[in-house]
């Protein structure tokens, strides 16, 4: 089948079987190395990516849903990002950096929301984000600063 869709604000047309994954597409065939391929069955959000304004796992989207979306990586974020980065490398809250990726994307879609999440509110929403190394504790001060002080 052929689709048609839009990474990072650039329009891709694309031959591929029904159930390739989104993940594949984005890193094989258009090298785009953002996301990373870790559990491959939703329950990590290493390939986390934004989707229409909706974040979700890049291994769980298959190419028959692609036709006319909005894909946004790590890669596309906008200046917003740039905060998150920072917040996250001066918390230690990095240390492979397989993780970071869809801690980058998820945390700056939710910082684009209005109004902007509470820490409890924030800590649910990224509970399906997974860290093998950090322990969270980073990701947790990183958190702090990047939320408005009266909601932390
Ligand atoms: S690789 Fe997609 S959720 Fe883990
Ligand atoms: S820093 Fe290694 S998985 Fe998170």
């Amino acid at each position: 089948m052929r689709v048609s869709f839009a990474v990072d604000g650039h329009r891709h047309v694309l031959d591929a079987v029904p159930d390739r994954r989104l993940i594949d597409i984005l890193r094989e065939d258009l090298d785009i190395m953002g996301p990373k391929q870790s559990c491959g069955v939703g329950r990590c959000g290493a390939c986390l990516v934004i989707m229409d304004d909706r974040p979700i796992n890049a291994c769980l989207v298959m190419a028959a849903r692609l036709e006319g979306a909005d894909v946004t990586t790590v890669a596309g974020l906008g200046p917003e990002a740039d905060r998150v980065r920072d917040a996250l490398a001066q918390s230690g809250a990095v240390q492979c950096g397989y993780c970071a990726s869809g801690w980058m994307t998820l945390l700056t879609w939710l910082l684009g929301k209005s109004p902007v999440p509470t820490a409890a509110e924030a800590e649910t929403l990224l509970s399906g984000q997974l860290c093998r190394c950090t322990g969270y504790g980073g990701i947790r001060r990183a958190l702090a600063k990047l939320l408005p002080s009266e909601v932390r």
